[in-house]
C-alpha cells in the first residue's frame, strides 16, 4: 500500500506520536518503504516507545495499516 505524496506532505504536520513528537507523516514514510506492522513500524521510527506504550497511538498506526 503506497500512501499518496499529498496526504503525506499534510500528514507532515499531524501528530502520530504526542509523548515523543513523531509526526504521522513519519509513520506513513516507513509505510511507504515497506513497513507492514506496528512492530516493524516502531522500529522504524519509535513510535509506540513512549508513555503510552502504543495505547494512543497504536490505533492510529493500525488504521494506516489498513
Ligand atoms: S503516543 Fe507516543 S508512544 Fe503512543
Amino acid at each position: 500500500m503506497l500512501i499518496d505524496k499529498h496526504k503525506l506532505i499534510k500528514a507532515n504536520y499531524e501528530a502520530g506520536c504526542i509523548c515523543k513528537g513523531i509526526k504521522l507523516g513519519k509513520i506513513m514514510g516507513a509505510i511507504n518503504n515497506g513497513a507492514r506492522s506496528f512492530k516493524k513500524i516502531s522500529e522504524m521510527t519509535g513510535i509506540g516507545n513512549g508513555s503510552c506504550k502504543s495505547k494512543r497511538c497504536g490505533k492510529k498506526v493500525r488504521e494506516l495499516l489498513g
